[in-house]
């Protein structure tokens, strides 16, 4: 296993319009992408992109909205009800070989390894087995920036 950076903080949210307005007027953030819908998952999602100094895309804030009551996020609304931090998403060079060593150390890992909302191969870990977090692994994207349009 070898830790990469962290790509985004997963925030679930009851309306991603009232977090946007959130993000862009309390927080100041200028780079929030469109909305778009994952019916797989029962989310819409979009990002809020953080600045940085070097150059290099700024860890996300990725807001999470269920699409409807089967919503994957629907557990975690009902237990807070405002919102607030769902998962972390740390980054890997290889998915398969991270996904071993998670599994060769005794991690639950949630379902299989399938596309994420940046386009790229995820899967996630159980927070029982991390440190009270649902953690999420994210291979790199190829050409080193974020999925974005
Ligand atoms: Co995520």
């Amino acid at each position: 296993m070898k830790l990469g950076r962290l790509n985004h903080i997963g925030v679930a949210t009851p309306s991603i319009a009232d977090s946007i307005a959130h993000y862009r007027d309390v927080m100041g953030a200028t780079d929030i992408s469109e909305p778009f819908d994952m019916p797989e998952q029962g989310v819409k999602v979009c990002f809020v992109n953080t600045p940085t100094s070097s150059g290099m895309d700024g860890t996300q804030i990725e807001l999470i909205e269920p699409l409807d009551e089967n919503s994957t996020i629907m557990g975690f609304l009902a237990k807070n009800p405002l919102g607030g931090q769902h998962h972390v998403c740390f980054e890997v060079p290889d998915i398969e070989i991270a996904r071993e060593a998670f599994e060769d150390m005794g991690k639950r890992i949630l379902g299989p390894t399938r596309i994420g909302a940046h386009g790229t191969p995820i899967f996630f870990l159980h927070p029982k087995d991390m440190q009270g977090m649902l953690t999420e692994i994210m291979e790199t994207p190829k050409e080193g920036g974020h999925w974005s349009n």
